[in-house]
């Protein structure tokens, strides 16, 4: 669908409040959609906020602007509530890259482990495992896991390498490698965040030697910037392992810049509403989710006036979802 014209938003707008208001409806926002998008919707950010604000809402009706998985999140989390996805097109490739089917297949060979599975995952997944976490507290997740089942508890995580990655990275794991050896991640990944390269921030540290790095946690280059760290070539305060709210807590503290954002570029919105004064610059401007872009305003009023896509998870695998859902709201 071609961009829309700067002068039909507004109106679209308009006609978006009008009907959310009618519908009693609660309109969320993931940080990475489309700025008219975003600047309609009642409460934007990332996946753990969205899937608390739906939660905590009593609005009969959420109009979820984000991908297929988040909408299934707070229909589990509100099984009395319609919750509509305004295009049925905004999958997730991390969420492709795993099955019920294989999960069960990885825990048949490990017998007793836990399953910890990023949020990132279908809500069949979700019925097959014991946490859901998200990019803001995987790490919290995990070390629960092991306070709560002992220290040498066997993990499977999933399905997104590159979080696992970052979770050995910042528990110790990577010095211990008898735990390291029972933590087993899943080889799945984001494609737009795979897609941010070594390359890509050795550019823009060379531009900006002295401009603080925010990198999500899917990033592939994440163990680049830890050796760089590591090695002295990078200050350890000027990288900062991020999700996408965590970037936002961010930049309410921020300086002048400029500060180097490595994630989807859709990011740059709310980073620049929430800190005008600071310049953020995008590492890879190729870094665009399309299934986050396939929400689009006049989609979202067509889905308010139609209700539709209604997106409802069957009873029998909402019931065995829900549990690591709250465990993974609950866990800071
Ligand atoms: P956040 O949880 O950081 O918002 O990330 C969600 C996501 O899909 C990242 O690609
Ligand atoms: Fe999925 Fe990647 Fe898009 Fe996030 S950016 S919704 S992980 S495909």
């Amino acid at each position: 669908m071609p961009a829309l014209a700067a002068e039909q938003i507004p109106a679209l707008q308009d006609e978006v409040r009008a009907l959310a208001q009618q519908r009693n409806a609660l309109v969320l926002a993931h940080n990475y959609q489309l700025p008219e998008v975003q600047d309609v919707a009642d409460y934007v950010g990332d996946s753990l906020g969205l899937a608390r604000k739906a939660a905590d809402s009593d609005s009969e009706v959420i109009a979820f602007c984000g991908v297929h998985f988040m909408a299934e999140t707070a229909s589990v989390l509100c099984p009395d509530r319609t919750v509509l996805l305004p295009s049925l097109a905004a999958g997730c490739s991390l969420a492709d890259s795993i099955t019920a089917g294989q999960l069960r297949h990885w825990r048949a060979t490990h017998p007793g482990a836990i399953a910890v599975m990023y949020v990132n995952t279908s809500a069949e997944v979700k019925a097959e495992t014991d946490y859901c976490c998200t990019s803001s507290n995987a790490v919290a997740v995990v070390e629960h896991v092991w306070r709560e089942h002992g220290g040498d508890t066997e993990i499977l995580f999933g399905p997104d390498m590159w979080l696992g990655a970052f979770v050995e990275r910042e528990t110790g794991l990577r010095d211990d490698p008898r735990r390291r050896g029972r933590f087993h991640i899943w080889d799945g990944e984001c494609h737009v965040h795979a897609g941010i390269r070594e390359s890509d921030l050795e550019i823009a540290h060379a531009r900006y030697p002295e401009a603080d790095l925010l990198i999500h946690p899917e990033c592939a280059s994440g163990d680049w910037a830890a050796e760089k760290v590591e090695a002295g070539e990078l200050r350890a305060e000027q990288v900062r392992f991020l999700s996408t709210g965590g970037m936002l807590k961010y930049a309410e503290t921020a300086g002048p810049g400029p500060v180097i954002v490595a994630t989807e570029t859709g990011m740059l919105h709310p980073l620049r509403k929430r800190a005008p004064q600071t310049e953020f610059v995008e590492v890879n401007s190729a870094a665009v989710c399309q299934y986050m872009k396939a929400i689009t305003l006049p989609g979202l009023r067509d889905s308010l006036r139609d209700l539709v896509h209604e997106i409802r998870v069957p009873a029998e695998i909402a019931e065995r979802a829900r549990l690591p859902i709250e465990r993974m709201v609950a866990i800071s």
